[in-house]
């Protein structure tokens, strides 16, 4: 299955809302945040579009070994959560990478107002088109963002190329299990047109028939589950009362639903949380 440009449309269009940057600063204000100086963390509820939050970017990137003179890309970083995380908590400079326009333009201007705008910078592409000379990068990074992606033989072909050799890949990603469908919705997509899950074994070998060296594979999905149960819980304690920054303000009023949808998925192998690190040789 090949991605089209049209697929690029509806996958825009699933995340981008057309106000998110005003609806975000106006619920930072209502959070009591000052969004001219932010700290990253601050960020959290909103930007940090993955399960476990910052504690797995952290952990992918002890795994992955990322240091701070390294030059990182996120593929399909969205509004840069973990790109914010990786240079404020490991100084290392990360470019973004998203085919959502508007999760660029709100992603540069959060960066600025946590003053990391020297580390973290934004490009607007498919990842299946990567605007980069070859050899560009020492890591590349991925949470997350492959659910979208129907071409995973391109990807991984593009990752390959613009990696130095020697650099590495890091990935923490949801998969499918091996029972299905998927209810829908979920976070990355309504229904089956953008939903392009593959088992962990054959992106596994994917990856590895590219000319990658595997590092690491471990399955997360007992501890995505337990978060996903923690989350749920607290909604409920909330009596499903929104927070004002949250994921709602990027996938709208059913992102409750979503989640729930998700945490089933995982609980019924429908869907798995894989994190992975290879190596260019
Ligand atoms: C669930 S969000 C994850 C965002 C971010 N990685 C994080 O963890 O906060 C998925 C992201 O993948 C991006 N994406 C999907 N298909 C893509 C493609 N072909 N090229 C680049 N980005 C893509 C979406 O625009 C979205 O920002």
């Amino acid at each position: 299955m090949t991605e089209h440009a049209d697929d690029r449309t509806v996958v825009s269009e699933h995340y981008g809302r057309g106000d998110l940057a005003a609806r975000i600063l106006a619920a930072l204000r209502a959070a009591g945040k000052v969004p001219d100086a932010l700290a990253a963390d601050d960020l959290a509820p909103v930007d940090q579009f993955h399960t476990r939050g910052k504690d797995a970017t952290l952990e992918l990137a002890r795994l992955a070994g990322v240091t701070p003179e390294m030059r990182v890309l996120d593929v399909g970083g969205g509004l840069g959560g973990p790109a914010r995380t990786l240079a404020s908590e490991i100084g290392c400079s990360v470019e973004v990478l998203d085919v959502t326009e508007e999760f660029c333009r709100a992603g540069e201007m959060l960066t600025t107002r946590t003053g990391l705008g020297d580390l973290v910078s934004f490009r607007h592409a498919s990842a299946l088109d990567m605007p980069h000379s070859d050899a560009s990068f020492d890591a590349v990074w991925m949470q997350h963002s492959s659910m979208n992606i129907a071409d995973k033989e391109r990807l991984f072909a593009e990752i390959q190329r613009v990696l130095r050799p020697g650099g590495h890949l890091a990935l923490h990603e949801i998969m499918a299990g091996p029972v299905a469908p998927i209810y829908f919705p979920v976070p990355w997509a309504r229904g089956p047109e953008i939903n392009f899950l593959r088992p962990p074994e054959e992106v596994r070998a994917l990856i590895t028939g590219t000319g990658f060296e595997e590092l690491a594979w471990m399955d997360e999905t007992a501890s995505a589950l337990r978060w996903f149960r923690e989350r749920l819980a607290a909604a409920d304690a909330a009596s499903g009362e929104l927070p004002p920054l949250g994921l709602h303000l990027v996938l709208g009023a059913d992102l409750g639903q979503m989640f729930r949808n998700l945490a089933r998925n995982l609980q019924e192998d429908r869907a798995v949380v894989v994190q992975g690190v290879f190596e260019r040789p």
